[in-house]
């Protein structure tokens, strides 16, 4: 497992043999874990892949330190009996509080601003200087009406924006907070788009190069939720070629690794996968992932369960 908080791990180590694994583990070390370990908290930048449940598989309990999954075969886990669970509900605000920041970053251009203070060539004031967009009356689009999509209605609805929402099934809550819309309507519609999804078959690429063609031009893309989510390659074609305002992005294609040209861009926000990342957040994500072991092995429910 990951060096998490020592103040979470401690009841961990109290009753099991524990290894921290500081470094980025490799394929095979993960494969050999898989072999090694009953149990493995994991963090979503470990890529299991199916190929590596073979038959000397010993773990039987995956704690994910995230609420997303699709790091993990979930099928395959299923049919191997091995457990699977994860953190949600505690990242819930942080994530949505890191979207809106990213919204109005992109909106009003924070992240050029500060590049041409830092650079000291700012001339000074001037009336055309960084325009950008003012949030009020703006129309937000929300994909994804689950617990963080919908606390990030919440707080677009607080700041006088006309928001709106597709999931594929209609939701109570979000219906109270806004309006909802089909897909394609919501993109050629809104002013700006935040992506609140998991990465699964049915939404990988959701956002290829026909539906980011059908939003507006102008407008803002927001993702903190999974880079395949959206086909980066076209994504960077249509910021360069001017068909967006700008993208505020917390999440990529192949993470660590970003694209070299969307590091280049102006128009867009970059952040490194941080939507969760307050102290009081990771410090709980850290105890759900721990009790979650420590429940399994003495044999009492794990509310947080996958498969
Ligand atoms: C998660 O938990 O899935 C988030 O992406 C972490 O920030």
């Amino acid at each position: 497992m990951y060096n998490l908080f020592e103040g979470a791990l401690k009841p961990l180590k109290e009753k099991f043999d524990v290894d921290i694994i500081t470094h980025r583990p490799s394929d095979k070390e993960l494969r050999q874990y898989l072999r090694d370990y009953d149990g493995i908290i994991s963090l979503l930048s470990y890529k299991f892949t199916e190929d590596m449940f073979d038959e000397n598989v010993r773990v039987k309990i995956i704690s994910n330190y995230a609420v997303g999954y699709d790091n993990i075969p979930i099928d395959k886990c299923k049919e191997k009996g091995i457990v699977v669970c994860n953190t949600p509900d505690v990242l819930t605000r942080a994530t949505a509080e890191l979207s809106f920041a990213l919204l109005i970053s992109v909106a009003r251009r924070f992240h050029e601003g500060e590049e041409l203070v830092r650079s000291g060539v700012w001339e000074g004031w001037k009336p055309d200087l960084l325009l950008g967009y003012e949030l009020l009356n703006m129309k937000i689009g929300i994909i994804g009406a689950g617990r963080i999509g919908t606390e990030m209605m919440r707080l677009c609805k607080a700041f006088g924006m006309d928001v709106y929402y597709y999931s594929r099934n209609r939701k109570k809550e979000a219906d109270r907070i806004g309006k909802y819309m089909e897909l394609d309507d919501l993109l050629k519609e809104m002013d700006a788009v935040s992506l609140h999804l998991s990465l699964m078959k049915e939404t990988y690429h959701l956002l290829n190069r026909e539906k980011l063609m059908l939003m507006k031009k102008g407008s803002v893309l927001i993702n903190t939720s999974r880079g395949d989510i959206i086909d980066e390659t076209a994504l960077i074609e249509l910021l360069k070629n001017g068909h967006f305002h700008g993208a505020g992005l917390d999440v990529f294609h192949n993470e660590p690794d970003v694209n070299e040209e969307l590091r280049k861009l102006d128009n867009v926000v970059l952040l490194p996968h941080i939507g969760s990342a307050t102290y009081k957040t990771r410090y709980k994500m850290a105890e759900i992932a721990v009790n979650a072991v420590i429940n399994f092995f003495e044999g009492k429910e794990i509310p947080n369960r996958v498969v």
